[in-house]
C-alpha cells in the first residue's frame, strides 16, 4: 500500500469503520480503587524532586496503579494490554498468584541476613537455575541488576585473562553503570565524561539497517525484505561483517583480548538479529585471541525466545560467562552471572567478590517461583507459538504499509522497523512515531521503543500472553497506522 494514497481513499477507509477502536478481550480482574497523590501531584513532584531525565513514554506519562497478567491498569481504572512488561522484565506475568503467594511465604519468614550466613532459598535457586545451563557453567555469582551482572563480567573477563580490552557490538546495551557504559554503544547512552577505558566498539550485524542482508539472514520466521542470491548454507551478509569483526580485531584492540559481550538478540537497540552463524565464528576469532565470550541474556533469557531457554543456544554456541536480570525475577530487582569453575577462581585471587543483597532470600525464593511457572505454565512453548503468531501476522501488516520497514525476532521478542519508505529505510521521523504509539496507548495497547532513532516499536509481553490479545493488539496496531496515513494524506491534500 502506497503512502501517497489520495485523501479520498483515507476517508472511505474511515467510513467503513476499519479503524474503530478495536474490542480489548475479556479480564475477570477488578483492580482497586486509586486513592493515591493526585496526577498532577505526581507531575508536579517528578518535576521538582525526580531526575531531570526525560525517560517517561508520552507527553502525559501513564500512571499506573495495579497488574495482573498480561493488563495493567491506570490510576482512573482503564486497562491495558501490556506488551512491554516493563522493559521485557514480567516475565510470567504481573503479580503471578503463584509468584505472589511464594513472596507473601517468603515475606512473613525471613527477608535478609546477606551472605555472611546460608540460607536454603539461596541454595535451592542456585541448583535449579544451574540445571538449566549446560557443563561447565556451574558457578553463580548474585547481584541486584543486569549492569552490576555486566560490571562483574567485565571484571571476571579481565581477571582470568589478565588483558584489558573487551569488545560490544555498535547498538549494544549493557548497563548503565560507569563500568559498563563502555559496552553500551547506543547514542543517548554515550556518557560525555571520559569512561570505557579498554572498551572498543565493533559494526554491529544488522541485516535490516546495515550495509549486508539478504532474504534468509536471521533466525526469524520473517526475513527482511531485502533479496539475495546466497544458497540455502551459505550467507554472504554473515561474511561481510565476519570481515568487520576481523579488522576490528586487526586495528583497534590488543593482540590478545579479555573478551566479547554480545546479547543474542539485541534488545535495546530495537530487537536487531544478526546473520545465521555469526557469533558462532565470532566467538571462535575471540578464543583464538584468548579471550572470553559474555552472553548477555538480560533481555533473551528464560524461555522467552520460544526455541530455546536461552538465547545462546539459538546460536548453537557456548559462552564463558552468562549474565541475567530482568525475567529472573519477573520484576523482582535480582539478577545474576553464571560461569566456570576456573573462572570463578580466576576472579577470586583478584577480588573477594561481595554484595549485601545478592541471593537474598526473598529474591532467590521468588527466582524458584518464577523459573517452576515457566515450567508448569509451559510459557517457553507458549511463547514459541504465540510469538510466531504474532509475528506472521505483524509480517502483513509489513507488506500493507510502506512505512513498516522491518518486522523481527524470535518468540515474544519482536521489532517494527518504521521507515519513510521501504526503498530507502531512512527511520521514520520521531514526531510521526510518536504519534503511533500514542494511538496505540490510547487504544489500550503498550508497547516499548527502541533503535538508535527510537524508530523500531518493541513487543515483549509476558510470556502468559494468548491469541486473543495478539489479535487485539495487532489490530490496535494496524488501525494506529490507518490513522497516521490518514493524516498524512490529509497533510498532503
Ligand atoms: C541486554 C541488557 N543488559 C543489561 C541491562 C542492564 O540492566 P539493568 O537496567 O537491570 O541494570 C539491560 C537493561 O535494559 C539490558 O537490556
Amino acid at each position: 500500500m502506497c503512502p501517497s494514497l489520495s485523501r479520498a481513499f483515507w476517508t472511505s477507509v474511515t467510513k467503513l469503520g476499519l479503524h474503530t477502536k478495536p474490542r480489548m478481550p475479556p479480564c475477570d480482574f477488578t483492580p482497586e480503587k486509586y486513592q493515591s497523590l493526585a496526577y498532577d501531584r505526581v507531575l508536579e513532584v517528578h518535576r521538582l524532586h525526580l531526575p531531570p531525565v526525560p525517560t517517561a513514554y508520552f507527553p502525559k506519562p501513564l500512571l499506573l496503579h495495579q497488574g495482573h497478567m498480561e493488563w495493567l491498569f491506570d490510576h482512573e481504572g482503564n486497562r491495558y494490554l501490556d506488551c512491554f512488561s516493563g522493559i521485557v522484565t514480567v516475565s510470567v506475568g504481573h503479580c503471578h498468584p503463584k509468584v505472589n503467594a511464594v513472596a507473601q511465604k517468603q515475606l512473613g519468614r525471613l527477608w535478609h541476613t546477606s551472605a555472611l550466613f546460608f540460607h536454603s532459598p539461596t541454595h535451592e535457586f542456585a541448583e535449579k537455575l544451574l540445571a538449566l545451563l549446560p557443563e561447565p557453567l556451574k558457578v553463580i555469582f548474585f547481584v541486584n541488576s543486569g549492569s552490576e551482572a555486566n560490571d562483574l563480567a567485565m571484571l571476571m573477563a579481565r581477571a582470568h585473562t589478565n588483558r584489558t580490552d573487551l569488545i560490544s557490538f555498535r547498538g549494544a546495551y549493557h548497563g548503565c553503570s560507569p563500568y559498563t557504559l563502555g559496552l553500551t554503544n547506543v547514542g543517548p547512552f554515550r556518557m560525555e565524561l571520559p569512561s570505557g577505558l579498554g572498551c572498543q566498539s565493533t559494526m554491529c550485524p544488522d541485516v535490516f539497517r546495515g550495509p549486508w542482508g539478504g532474504s534468509h539472514c536471521r533466525d526469524s520466521p520473517v526475513q527482511t525484505i531485502r533479496k539475495c542470491s546466497c544458497a540455502p548454507d551459505c550467507c554472504q551478509a554473515r561474511d561481510q561483517y565476519i570481515e568487520q569483526f576481523k579488522d576490528t580485531l586487526n586495528t583497534s584492540v590488543a593482540k590478545s583480548i579479555a573478551g566479547f559481550f554480545a546479547e543474542p538478540i539485541q534488545g535495546v537497540n530495537g530487537v536487531v538479529q544478526y546473520p545465521k552463524g555469526f557469533l558462532k565464528e565470532a566467538f571462535k576469532l575471540v578464543r583464538e585471541r584468548e579471550g572470553v565470550c559474555i552472553a548477555d541474556e538480560v533481555q533473551t533469557g528464560f524461555g522467552r525466545l520460544g526455541s530455546h531457554f536461552w538465547g545462546f543456544q539459538t546460536h548453537d554456541i557456548l559462552p564463558d560467562i552468562v549474565t541475567m536480570a530482568k525475567g529472573i525475577g519477573n520484576g523482582f530487582p535480582m539478577a545474576a552471572v553464571v560461569t566456570t569453575p576456573e573462572i570463578a577462581k580466576s576472579l577470586a585471587k583478584c577480588m573477594y567478590h561481595f554484595n549485601t543483597f545478592g541471593g537474598s532470600p526473598m529474591a532467590c525464593a521468588i527466582g524458584s517461583a518464577v523459573l517452576e511457572v515457566i515450567k508448569e505454565e509451559n510459557l517457553q512453548e507458549n511463547s514459541q507459538e504465540v510469538g510466531t503468531y504474532m509475528l506472521q501476522k505483524l509480517a502483513e501488516l509489513r507488506d500493507e504499509f510502506e512505512i513498516v520497514g522491518d518486522v523481527r525476532g524470535k518468540g515474544l521478542m519482536i521489532g517494527i522497523e518504521m521507515v519513510k519508505d521501504k526503498m530507502g529505510r531512512q527511520p521514520l521521523p520521531q514526531e510521526e512515531v510518536n504519534q503511533i504509539h500514542e494511538d496505540c496507548k490510547r487504544m489500550g495497547l503498550i508497547i516499548g521503543r527502541g533503535g538508535i532513532f527510537a524508530q523500531t516499536f518493541r513487543i515483549a509481553p509476558s510470556m502468559c500472553i494468548t491469541k486473543p490479545d495478539v489479535h487485539f493488539a495487532v489490530e490496535v496496531f494496524r488501525s494506529a497506522l490507518i490513522q497516521h496515513m490518514e493524516r498524512r494524506a490529509q497533510q498532503n491534500s
